[in-house]
């Protein structure tokens, strides 16, 4: 089996870069696992990649920025496809101050990560990084009761942690490359895989919190789990308006695991 991926830092606009890798999910296809860098005058750095990556996590920020000069570090939630390089990351950054919220702070305690500076920020509430500003916003969708996307009115861009993301077949820079069947599937699939709760909702209170990102008129949806996607914002949001009459997601049993492990030999055989 391929296991994860690094893939080369990207500038995504002005001081916006993308740290992207992807992730093979068994049976299911690759889901990209994004982390994002801000080298404004005080640097952020979104979500810390995954702990099985971390040399090469580690060198793709290097190769950005000295991770000392890192001021803030934003965890959009504390699940280990965003957390999983934190600790390396504060080892290389002293300045730096974790922006989480309170849940958030308990959930990076429980893990054993000691943070020396945290700076907690509610969804509603804005963080000032030198005069840029990142607004807090609570995703639609979301795994982790801590989850915050950060808004960055300077550029539009919305770092929406695990919302909009997408299992797809291949690596892809932008999500405008990807089929469009590709990405309405992969979206509502992702979406009923780690959102599961979005089958028993309101659909009232659901489509405001959609409304609410259409609000926001974001130049572009930045996932932790997409390749960026620009000018796509209703495309989006119609795919995930209709995961919640999606097919609930059920993971195979051992049986079905065991058969598609058997599957995978035969073919790499
Ligand atoms: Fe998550
Ligand atoms: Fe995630």
């Amino acid at each position: 089996m391929n296991g994860p991926r690094m893939h080369e830092p990207r500038k995504i606009a002005g001081d916006t870069w993308i740290l992207p890798a992807s992730l093979p999910v068994p049976g299911a296809g690759l889901l990209s696992v994004n982390a994002y860098l801000i080298d404004g005058r005080e640097p952020i750095l979104i979500d810390t990649g995954m702990l099985g990556l971390r040399d090469d996590f580690m060198r793709a920020v290097r190769s950005v920025i000295a991770p000392a000069e890192l001021r803030w570090i934003w965890i959009t939630h504390a699940d280990p496809d965003h957390v999983g390089n934190l600790m390396p990351i504060l080892a290389e950054a002293p300045q730096a101050r974790v922006v989480t919220s309170f849940l958030g702070f308990g959930k990076l305690g429980l893990l054993g990560h000691d943070i020396p500076n945290v700076h907690l920020l509610n969804p509603g509430q804005t963080l000032d990084a030198g005069g840029r500003t990142l607004v807090s916003v609570a995703p639609p969708a979301f795994d982790a009761p801590e989850t915050a996307g950060a808004f960055d009115p300077d550029t539009q861009f919305f770092f929406s942690a695990d919302c909009f993301g997408a299992l797809l077949h291949e690596p892809a820079e932008s999500a405008m490359d990807i089929a469009p069947d590709t990405l309405r599937e992969g979206l509502v699939t992702w979406s009923t895989v780690d959102s599961p709760w979005l089958h028993r909702i309101d659909h009232k209170a659901f489509d405001q919190s959609l409304a609410a990102v259409r609000d926001l008129n974001p130049k572009a949806i930045l996932s932790g789990h997409l390749p960026p996607a620009f000018g796509m914002t209703d495309t989006l949001l119609a795919h995930l308006a209709a995961a919640p009459n999606a097919q609930p997601f059920v993971g195979p049993d051992q049986d079905a695991f065991e058969q598609m492990m058997a599957g995978m030999l035969t073919e790499n055989a």
